[in-house]
């Protein structure tokens, strides 16, 4: 059986993921309007991989013989003064959850579940993958400026590939 403490730490963590999907979800439509589809299609494939941690999540807490339980989710913020702005906060939202996956691993710890700590070793990379591919598309914007939108929004997609690529050749 799953350890209570760790089970609300892991149910906490459902709603993080699930806002994360939220989150890129309304800055993907956002980057959509302004007629940034590179932009949206990068935040809405990411969107889509919060939700897939989100029920990595779930899965677990009711494997482990726990109860997941899906909440309501904040409404995300509806706009932004600028593409760099909506990274920046990307970036800050991810070393939270960082923050948040680490607190979860001290908690096992203390509270013995290895198997769970064992288990969440695969969000604590996941992390770093994460913040490191925010952080080279905010030094990409700083390269190019706010002058040449329209070749970082064509380009940044291949980003997200390159990073992929990297990943599968144990990188
Ligand atoms: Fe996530
Ligand atoms: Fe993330």
């Amino acid at each position: 059986m799953l350890n209570k403490k760790v089970e609300k730490a892991l149910n906490e963590q459902v709603e993080k993921e699930g806002y994360s999907s939220s989150l890129y979800l309304a800055m993907a439509s956002w980057a959509e309007v302004k007629g940034m589809a590179g932009v949206a299609e990068w935040l809405y494939v990411q969107s889509d991989e919060e939700r897939m941690h989100m029920l990595k999540f779930i899965k677990y807490i009711n494997e482990r013989g726990g109860k997941a339980i899906v909440p309501e989710f904040r409404q995300p913020g509806k706009d932004h003064p600028s593409v760099k702005k909506l990274f920046e906060e990307v970036l800050k939202h991810e070393q939270f959850i960082s923050a948040s996956i680490n607190e979860i691993v001290a908690l096992c710890v203390a509270e013995k579940d290895f198997t769970t700590q064992n288990w969440i070793q695969w969000f604590v990379n996941e992390q770093i993958e994460e913040e490191k591919n925010v952080r080279t598309i905010i030094d990409k914007l700083e390269l190019v400026g706010s002058q040449n939108m329209y070749f970082f929004d064509k380009d940044i997609m291949a980003l997200r590939q390159a990073a992929a690529a990297a990943d599968a050749g144990g990188a």
